[in-house]
């Protein structure tokens, strides 16, 4: 049986109101041994629906209403309705990652992403501006084999999970992480291959572009484009920076990766600068 909303449904069925019944929740994310979800309203009832979760999945520890992430260092804002939330272990592509999703955030919706991004690089130097817990550079170093990773994170939280994954993960001789900011740290003309995955990182372009040698690279650039500015604005965005640098772009590939919020898209754009 595919454990879904009928399954939920069924669960609760006699303890809440056919309305309650109809507003649950269609999606919810698994983490490791953490349930999200997000939950329109019937406060009241998250108790039940948490412990009616517990039952569905009872490898799941803690489950809680996930209200989004917030600020630069996208800080999830959660509250526990069932079990316990803390530390777990989260496996995707044959990696592991360590992180406490009450403190740091991990995308489910960018698995894609990831999956394409972990076959790219052997051989090559890459920088991973906002690297957060490892989500890229942890898959490439453990499937494309990068000569050397740069991986840097502000928040001290995630950076702390980055070593922890690094070594769980055995890369250290791939991933040299740093902590502190991207817009003091990045190093300049070293990659072939920069990832620039926060999609508020417009201010930072600057930065992703100069990090790429002379002789050329990939950069993949992440923005939140409002569906109407999709896909002029971040392609325009990219093509004003490398203009004021003296740098050549090409746009390679425009994707969606999600939908991020109602009218905005979360996209990644491929270009090749020279
Ligand atoms: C959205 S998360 C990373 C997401 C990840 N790349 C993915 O796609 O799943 C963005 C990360 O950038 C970090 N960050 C924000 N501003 C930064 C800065 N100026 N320098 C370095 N890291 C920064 C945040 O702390 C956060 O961990």
């Amino acid at each position: 049986m595919r454990r879904g909303y009928l399954a939920l449904r069924n669960e609760l069925e006699g303890i809440l109101s056919s309305d309650e019944l109809d507003a649950l929740p269609r999606r919810w994310q698994i983490i490791g041994d953490v349930l999200l979800v997000r939950i329109e309203g019937c406060e009241d009832r998250w108790g039940e629906i948490g412990s009616a979760f517990l039952t569905l999945f009872p490898w799941v520890k803690g489950v809680a209403v996930d209200r989004g992430v917030y600020g630069n260092l996208r800080e999830p804002d959660i509250e526990v309705i069932a079990g316990k939330v803390g530390e777990t272990f989260h496996h995707e592509n044959r990696c592991v990652f360590k992180l406490d999703p009450s403190k740091v955030i991990f995308s489910p919706g960018n698995l894609k992403e990831r999956t394409r991004i972990a076959k790219l690089g052997y051989g090559e130097v890459v920088v991973d501006m906002f690297a957060g817990i490892g989500y890229f550079s942890i898959q490439m170093a453990k499937h494309a084999r990068p000569c050397r990773i740069i991986s840097i994170e502000l928040n001290p939280t995630s950076f702390r999970y980055l070593l922890e994954n690094i070594r769980l993960n055995h890369v250290e001789d791939i991933i040299d992480p740093i902590c502190g900011d991207c817009a003091r740290l990045t190093p300049a003309g070293v990659a072939d291959r920069v990832i620039m995955g926060y999609l508020n990182g417009s201010a930072y372009l600057e930065y992703g572009i100069k990090a790429i040698k002379r002789e050329g690279g990939i950069l993949h650039y992440h923005e939140a484009v409002p569906d109407k500015l999709y896909p002029k604005r971040p392609v325009a965005r990219i093509q004003a920076v490398c203009g004021l640098l003296g740098r050549e772009c090409e746009i390679k590939t425009i994707r969606k990766v999600k939908k991020y919020a109602p009218g905005v898209l979360h996209v990644v754009l491929d270009a090749e600068i020279t």
